[in-house]
Order: C-alpha cells, then structure tokens, then sequence
C-alpha cells in the first residue's frame, strides 16, 4: 500500500487494507497485568479520585467512592501500582498506618506543594484492591528512604505471625497478612528519585532488594527502577549490573510534546497535532525493540519481564485547575494512543509483563475524572473496557498492509492499527483503529485455517476527533454496537469508518 504525504492529502475515499490473522501460530499469552493501571499522590487521583472518607456525602464503601469503585470493577482491573511515581520516593509508609487523627501531615513537594494528610495508606490502598479483585504494585522508597524502612514495609504488609511488623499490623485491625506481588525498588532513580547513575543505584538495588523478604508463602516479583524512554545505557548497566536478581525492569515512556515550556492543549490541537501525537505514541516500538535487545543479550531465555509501569499522554494541565496536579481532559484522540500502544504491546508479550498507564483517575491519561459527586468516564477507559477480552488470552499473530502517512518530525504512521487473539472460550477477538481522520477503511480480514460463522462487534467515535466526555455531557465518547463487519466465505469483510476503534468478536 501507498506511502502519503500527510501534508499533500486530496481527494477523500476509501482506503483498502489487508490483515491476514495466523491462529495456528498463537503460543504467547497476553498478560493481563499489560492492562495495569497506576494511582499516584498526585493532585485528585487518591483523594477526591478514589477515595473521600467513610464520613464524605459522596456514596462510598468503607471511604471509597462507589461510583469509580464499579467503573474499575467493570474494567477488570488487574493491577494497581502506588503510591508514586515520583511521590513513593518521598513516602513514609509508618506516616500512613493506625489511627488517622495521628497520622503526620507532609507535604507532597513533587506535585504542587499540597499538603498529604496520610488518611489513604497501606491499609486503604491494599484493601481497595481486595476491594476490586486486582494485585497490589507497591513502590518501595530507595530515594530518601533506609533499607530498614523498606524491609519493615514488607514484613508489614506479607508475614503472618510471630514478626514486629504482624504484631503491628494486627493492632492496626488487620489480622491476616495482604498478598503482594509486585514489589518496586524505587521509581526514576535517574531523576525524581534520586538523581543517580545507572552504576550506583545498581548497586542499591542489590543492597535495597536483599532485605525484601519472601514471607509466609508469599513471593515478590522485585522491580527495578528502569529507564526514561531513549536511556538504552541505563538499561544496559542495569542488565550487566543486577541481572536476575530482578524479577522486572521498569521503563517509562510519554506521549508528550517535550519537557519544557508548553506540552499543547489536551483538546484544543490541530490534524497535524493529532498525526504527530500518533507518530510519538508508535516510536515506542522501536525504543522497546532496542531496550528488549539488550535484555536479550544478557537474559536470552527472557526470564526478566519488561514493565513499562507509566505510559500514556502528558498535555498542558486544564485551565483554571491547581499547578502541578497534572489534571487534563481525554478526547478520542487519547483513546488512540492507548488503542495503538496496547496493539503494539501485545506485540512483544514474550518480554512485556506489565503496564501500567499514568494515570487511573484525574491525573495525565486517566481512565476516570471526578468533580464532587459527579464521574465521567474517558474515551481512553472505553478502550480498556472494550479491549479488556485480550487479557490473558493468546496473541495472534497478523500481517497487515494499509495505507501510511509521513507526519510531523518524519515519523511513518500506518493508518490502520491490529491485533488479534483467542481467550480461553475459543472466541477469537480482533481489535482495529482507522487512524485516519477523514477516510473510512474497507478491510479484507481473513482469518486462515478459521472460518469464521459469524461475527459481532463495538464501535468508539464520535464527530470530531476532539470531542471528549464532560460533567455535563459524559456520553459523547462512549461504544456502541458495530455492524460494518461481514462473514464472506469464512473471511470478514469489514468497512471501518474514519477516526474509529473496533472490537470484533468472531465465532
Ligand atoms: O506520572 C507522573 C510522574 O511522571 C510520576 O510521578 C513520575 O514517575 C513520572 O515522571
């Protein structure tokens, strides 16, 4: 298929595209800690987000709001990483335990100066995952914290009996130990969490990671604090330096204009805006494929999972909202980035074990925003939803040949984005976005050795590319049922409309 210059575009029509699905040669399983979601200190995403306290107005459970308590139900959520981001690196977890009227203040100094109340702590935060069936991802303070504070924290949450920390635990009214598996050693050791080099924090990692102990049956997945986006070197002194003595290596990337002065509005943007947001989300293959290749040398066997534990879009904070609360709108554009990126993720299944996109409410990308009483739910938690069939089931291999467009910044964007795979039942689904804004996709969608009987489907749209769900008006962006695909002599024929996200079901 052509190459179009985005800036010469012409006459609009149907495209075509072909995708040849290969289910004989599905043999990954598609984690579905891919789908993870991340709750930092972090202007309203705890507070106000998803928890108000037994004694708000607002309807809640034991102090969490019921209405985002049923939307992360609804989403399957199966992973929860906290408490920061950067923030972890400045926590106390002994600040945020026993009764809440002693309880220290601090100030959160990353995110805008307010000051944190310790009402949401290890209690709150590990029984909201009991709370909505999902594992608990704590992040351990390595930055401005001791190695003694951090074994303590662990033996807090996992031992069962017998231990200082099970006592306290008990006299804190929870007498059986949590499960936790996911354990991170810090977070952005290069910046926000300590301004160090790779070599260093290697070595505090192995330091750090001794004392986290496996308790009582219960056995840590320990995550290392990877690296930002184009830091291949890090990586690879992690890799050389630490090895398997890492469960996990984290790495974090943005789809974000750059670091310094303005990162563009989240709902104000141009088509050319849009086409380079989704050149910047796409360059994340290439940057996992070089960070996955260092890991392949020292870890041939892939042993070591690659957590890519914040991604997701990063726009100017909404105007008239507090500095440094990093609360933006979602538009369709949003649900994109995060339609794309998971087809690329699902990809590289055999090395990515879990992502967690930043963030879960009222910060960054978020699934869900809250204003008082009120909750929306974004364009980008549609997507989770609708895509919430591949969790844990196999990937499907495809090929696919559609129309490309060169952006902004010379980055090649296909037009129309896969992917494929077969849950537990037997059902095949395939996911597709028509990035295009203005033309629809007639696809050619076969399915090899499978001769699919018939098919069914859910469509996310809406006029503009722009238009997003607000207090007053929650369902502009919200799915609906799809007709466009066919059963053709055992193929599908499908016509995607132009700026659309489809999930098909095929039987
Ligand atoms: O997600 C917001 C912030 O981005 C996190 O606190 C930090 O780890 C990253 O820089």
């Amino acid at each position: 298929m052509g190459l179009a210059l985005f800036a010469a575009m012409p006459v609009f029509a149907q495209q075509k595209a072909t995708i040849n699905v290969h289910p004989g040669q599905g043999k990954e399983i598609i984690s579905k800690h891919i789908y993870g979601q991340f709750a930092e200190h972090l202007g309203t995403c705890i507070y106000g987000g998803l928890w108000v306290g037994e004694d708000s107005k607002i309807p809640n459970t034991q102090g969490y709001r019921n209405d985002v308590l049923q939307a992360l139900k609804d989403l399957k959520v199966p992973v929860l990483r906290w408490p920061g981001g950067c923030f972890a690196d400045e926590y106390h977890w002994m600040d945020g335990i026993g009764p809440k009227e002693n309880r220290p203040r601090m100030v959160n100094n990353n995110w805008g100066g307010t000051v944190e109340d310790n009402s949401f702590g290890t209690h709150e935060f590990l029984n909201l995952c009991e709370l909505i069936g999902c594992e608990p991802y704590i992040s351990g303070n390595v930055g401005s914290g001791s190695v003694e504070e951090m074994a303590k924290w662990v033996e807090y949450m996992t031992s069962e009996q017998g231990s200082p920390m099970a006592k306290l635990r008990k006299e804190n009214g929870r007498e059986k130990p949590w499960k936790v598996k996911f354990f991170g050693v810090g977070n952005e050791s290069w910046g926000c969490g300590g301004s160090m080099r790779p070599e260093y924090y290697a070595d505090l990692y192995r330091r750090y990671s001794t004392y986290c102990r496996n308790y009582d049956g219960n056995h840590l997945f320990k995550i290392a604090s990877g690296a930002s986006d184009y830091d291949y070197n890090w990586t690879e002194i992690l890799m050389k330096n630490i090895g398997h003595r890492m469960a996990g290596i984290s790495l974090h990337y943005y789809t974000v204009m750059g670091w310094s002065g303005s990162k563009g509005s989240a709902t104000q943007f141009t088509d050319d805006d849009y086409y380079w947001t989704m050149g910047k989300c796409l360059e994340i293959e290439p940057v996992l494929k070089k960070h996955m290749a260092i890991m392949d040398k020292y870890d041939p066997k892939k042993q070591i999972g690659l957590m890519v534990d914040e991604w997701g879009t990063w726009w100017d904070e909404e105007p008239g909202t507090i500095r440094g609360h990093l609360y933006q709108q979602n538009t369709l554009r949003d649900a994109f980035v995060a339609s794309l990126t998971l087809d690329v993720f699902h990809k590289y299944t055999d090395r990515i074990k879990m992502t967690n996109i930043a963030q879960i409410a009222n910060v960054l990308q978020s699934m869900i925003l809250t204003k008082d009483d009120k909750m929306v739910l974004t364009p980008t938690y549609h997507v989770f939803e609708m895509y919430k069939v591949h969790q844990d089931a196999t990937y499907l291999p495809l090929e696919l040949n559609c129309e490309r467009k060169i952006v902004r910044d010379n980055r090649i964007v296909p037009m129309v984005s896969a992917t494929a795979s077969r849950d537990a039942n037997g059902l095949i689904h395939v996911s597709l976005s028509n990035v295009d804004l203005q033309e629809s996709q007639d696809i050619e969608l076969n399915l090899g050795e499978v001769k699919a009987r018939s098919v069914t489907g859910r469509i996310l749209t809406a006029d503009n590319i722009g238009d997003y769900n607000s207090f007053e008006r929650p369902n502009v962006v919200a799915p609906k049922g799809f007709t466009g695909a066919k059963v053709n002599k055992g193929s599908l024929k499908v016509t995607l409309p132009a700026k659309s996200i489809v999930v098909l079901e095929v039987k």
